[in-house]
């Protein structure tokens, strides 16, 4: 992935971001959070919060004994997400900051959830293994992993089709490639323990909850 390209497209969608995507991606990344049944006084790591849509549900959970942090390559993106929780008058217990998932800026076992929502998909082939190897060096005891991401797992469909060649021909802006999460997954140190997988204009959406082996 090139990253400050990575961080300047997505700089210029942020404003934009959760308009064009919450009502496709937003019922998958909440089933998610509800399979991750997060506890109060758990500490979470959302990796790519993007507009953070999701971290003031995340907080609800965790309560004020806990706490959620957003992370992001886009300082754009951490802008709309602060001047969101703001006017929402949300976020005591909320965190961002700006930082690679490459290479994350905490020191060990410092959380019990990490999260990526249509954030892994972005990494190279051979960054995938290194952003989850980095999860898990965060994720204390048998810390908890969420994935929301593109499928690969039928690449026949037409929609599927489509989208790669989409892919292919702008991978600035149409920059997720659907991926076996499931596979990578468990070839990275985790236990999966819940797998399925949603539509999505016509794509198939993996949502998973691993255990760090
Ligand atoms: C497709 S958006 C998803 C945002 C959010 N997770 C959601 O589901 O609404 C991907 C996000 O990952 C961020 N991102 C891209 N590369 C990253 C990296 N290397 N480290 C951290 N964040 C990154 C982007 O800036 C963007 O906000």
């Amino acid at each position: 992935m090139q990253h400050s390209r990575q961080a300047r497209t997505y700089d210029a969608l942020s404003r934009w971001y959760s308009l064009l995507s919450d009502s496709s991606e937003g019922p998958l990344r909440r089933e998610c959070l509800d399979r991750l049944r997060l506890q109060p006084g758990e500490a979470v790591l959302e990796i790519g919060s993007g507009p953070g849509t999701d971290l003031p549900a995340m907080e609800a959970r965790v309560g004020g004994a806990g706490v959620v942090w957003g992370l992001d390559l886009s300082r754009g993106m951490l802008r709309v997400c602060q001047r969101k929780l703001l006017k929402d008058r949300r976020g005591s217990s909320i965190r961002l900051v700006q930082g690679d998932g490459l290479k994350l800026p905490f020191r060990h076992s410092l959380f019990d959830v990490v999260v990526l929502s249509f954030t892994l998909e972005l990494f190279g082939e051979n960054e995938i293994h290194q952003v989850l190897r980095e999860a898990a060096r965060l994720l204390r005891g048998k810390g908890r992993l969420g994935i929301v991401s593109l499928s690969n797992h039928y690449p026949g469909e037409l929609a599927t089709r489509a989208y790669w060649q989409a892919h292919r021909a702008l991978p600035g802006i149409i920059d997720c490639r659907p991926i076996d999460a499931p596979g990578i997954v468990a070839g990275s140190g985790y236990d999966l323990f819940e797998e399925v997988e949603r539509p999505m204009w016509g794509l198939r959406v993996a949502i998973l909850v691993a255990r760090k082996s």
